[in-house]
């Protein structure tokens, strides 16, 4: 829904739950709340070839399996795998979701495992965003159980102001403030997924920065 004038919505209208607003080019509206575009798709596609190529070189006649974490990496898995020059499998696994808060509850669960064998496999598990690390530190913890011959890990957002545990992130894409984003795969309350564009918390766009 495109709209001239966000004015003429009312209060119950903005509220409208499974629905994105697209006000204009730079901003949408998710249960009521407002988002500006933060990182655009020619940049997350940019980024996304540069760290698809680092891989190819350093997976150079070697077969990895790339461990997309299920909803939100699906969308950055998609276009990372295309831009990887060498053989690569896929796998997915699934994590309980944040539901529709917008902060982390901390408590982690597996819904999904994954169904290949990983023993002597080169694994990299391929993430939307880290936040406080505590679904990685998870995530790490149960594939090493495997004893992959190598594990790592390539994220396309790092919120590196929450991450609370320490865990190696070999591939970064942006390294973002403490902010809540939506769009290229991440929700809000499973709304905003579809979104070409990252968008960010509108009362935190002024202090957001993106830096590589
Ligand atoms: P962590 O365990 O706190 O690192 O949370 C990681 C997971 O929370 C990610 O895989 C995302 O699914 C979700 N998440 C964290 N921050 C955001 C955000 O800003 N927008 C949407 N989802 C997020
Ligand atoms: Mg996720």
């Amino acid at each position: 829904m495109t709209l001239s004038n966000l004015d003429t919505l009312s209060p119950a209208q903005i509220r409208m739950e499974a629905t994105f607003l697209v006000h204009d080019e730079q901003t949408v509206i998710i249960r009521g709340e407002r988002f500006r575009k933060y990182l655009t798709s020619e940049t997350l596609n940019s980024r996304t070839l540069e760290i698809g190529q680092q891989i190819s070189a350093d997976y150079e006649g070697k077969k990895p399996i790339l461990i997309g974490v299920l909803n939100g990496a699906f969308i950055f898995l998609a276009d990372l795998m295309r831009s990887i020059q060498i053989d690569c499998e896929v796998d997915f696994l699934k994590l309980s979701s944040y539901g529709a808060q917008k902060i982390s509850s901390g408590e982690v669960k597996e819904l999904k495992h994954i169904d290949a064998t990983i023993t002597g496999r080169h694994v990299i598990v391929v993430e939307d965003i880290v936040d406080t690390g505590l679904s990685m530190e998870f995530i790490l913890a149960k594939l090493a159980v495997d004893k992959p011959a190598s594990l790592k890990v390539a994220t396309l957002l790092h919120k590196f102001e929450a991450t609370k545990v320490d865990v190696q992130l070999d591939y970064v894409g942006f390294r973002i403030k403490n902010h809540f984003v939506v769009g290229y795969g991440l929700d809000y309350g499973q709304v905003g997924r579809n979104l070409a564009d990252i968008y960010i918390l509108e009362e935190q766009h002024g202090e957001a920065t993106g830096v590589k």
